[in-house]
């Protein structure tokens, strides 16, 4: 019993949960997930299942994006940036809703299955699904040696090194890196953006990890805003453009770990229902960075304010519009648009662990919830 704790506590690395371990460890796993693939200097990217198959990615008609939970959200970012990048129409679907309704895919199309365990039940039907049709499947997964990698035609791993809390982090953050490098890829190959931009991304996508580092660095104020807020019943998350997913996967975090019921909303859907729900008791946290339709989600936090909501903004470092505004601000570095998820996602994940640790709940094995969801 003892030498299992003692174990648990060098497997933890001196972090009080596997959760917060795994959330500072995201600088490391990004760098784990490009190296070898990503040569800034030389202008290439590597990856070996997309390079053997390339013409048949690059011209698929059409790329299906089926996956569960935070994966489904870091399908959504892809969609954002494959369209942005590559011009590639993107479809993103829940796998439990694609494969009961008899989808329609053609030969042309290719299936990317994004798993952390590689063992979703549902994610995995889908992409049998798909391959039965002629479908190419490309398999995202974390885990090497999976069924979801073994049953695909082709994939790339993230390399973000075992996942023990059952909240999605590291994962998450490496799978769009994973995507990005694919979108880069491709926009490459059908010269959807110039060999300046690329290079451009390339550059700035090496530049990511210490603008996570610096993120992090927010943890003791975000910590200080978690202790405000930890007792709320609800609360809202909002983002538009590359963020709307971070908000979905905000909100997600939060009642996975805290059981504070949350939401995440494109912020201009706001005004087609949630906006009822705010008064002077409804935090609402808002992906307020640069560029993004800045102006547009000022004005969403302005109608906010105006109904007394409490305001947390994730802003773009120096930002001083958002700051009169705002109860709240977080500071995160600016980077790329299409990048901004990357670090936009930090800060919420430490606020929704540091709000669970204070109520005092489990982090690491929230009620309910499995690491790995093996059956329907
Ligand atoms: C479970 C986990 C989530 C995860 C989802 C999909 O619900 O608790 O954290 O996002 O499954 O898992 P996968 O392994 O397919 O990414």
């Amino acid at each position: 019993q003892e030498l299992q704790l003692n174990l648990e506590q060098i497997e933890k690395g001196g972090y009080e949960h596997f959760m917060l371990k795994e959330i500072h460890e995201q600088p490391t796993a990004i760098k784990d997930t490009y190296r070898g693939r990503m040569l800034p200097d030389e202008g290439i990217i590597r990856m070996a299942g997309v390079d053997d198959n390339l013409e048949r990615i690059a011209n698929a008609k059409r790329i299906l994006i089926v996956a569960c939970g935070t994966s489904w959200h870091a399908g959504l970012v892809a969609e954002y940036i494959f369209e942005e990048l590559a011009r590639i129409p993107v479809e993103v679907e829940y796998a439990s809703e694609f494969r009961y309704r008899n989808p329609i895919i053609s030969e042309k199309d290719v299936i990317i299955a994004i798993s952390q365990s590689g063992e979703t039940a549902d994610t995995m039907a889908a992409i049998k699904l798909a391959k039965e049709k002629g479908a190419f499947a490309f398999g995202v997964c974390n885990v090497v040696g999976s069924s979801i990698s073994r049953e695909t035609h082709a994939g790339a791993y993230t390399h973000a090194g075992p996942e023990i809390g059952v909240a999605s982090t590291k994962a998450f953050t490496t799978q769009i890196t994973v995507l990005t490098l694919i979108a880069l890829k491709l926009a490459k190959q059908n010269g959807t953006i110039s060999h300046t931009e690329f290079m451009t991304y390339l550059q700035e996508m090496e530049r990511i990890p210490s603008k996570i580092e610096k993120a992090l660095e927010g943890d003791e104020h975000i910590k200080m805003i978690a202790d405000i807020y930890k007792d709320a019943r609800n609360c809202l998350y909002l983002g538009r453009g590359f963020n709307f997913p971070v908000a979905l996967e905000g909100a997600l975090k939060l009642k996975e770990i805290s059981y504070i019921h949350a939401e995440g909303y494109p912020a201009a859907e706001m005004k087609h229902g949630p906006i009822a729900l705010i008064d002077e008791e409804m935090p609402v946290v808002v992906i307020a960075t640069k560029k993004g339709h800045y102006e547009k989600v000022v004005s969403n936090i302005q109608e906010i304010k105006s109904r007394k909501g409490k305001i947390i903004a994730i802003v773009t470092e120096g930002d001083t519009e958002v700051r009169e505004l705002a109860d709240h601000v977080i500071e995160v570095p600016e980077t790329l648009e299409p990048l901004t998820p990357l670090v936009t996602t930090i800060p919420l994940q430490l606020l929704s662990y540091h709000i669970a640790v204070m109520l005092g709940k489990n982090v690491d094995q929230p009620r309910n919830l499995a690491k790995s969801v093996t059956v329907e």
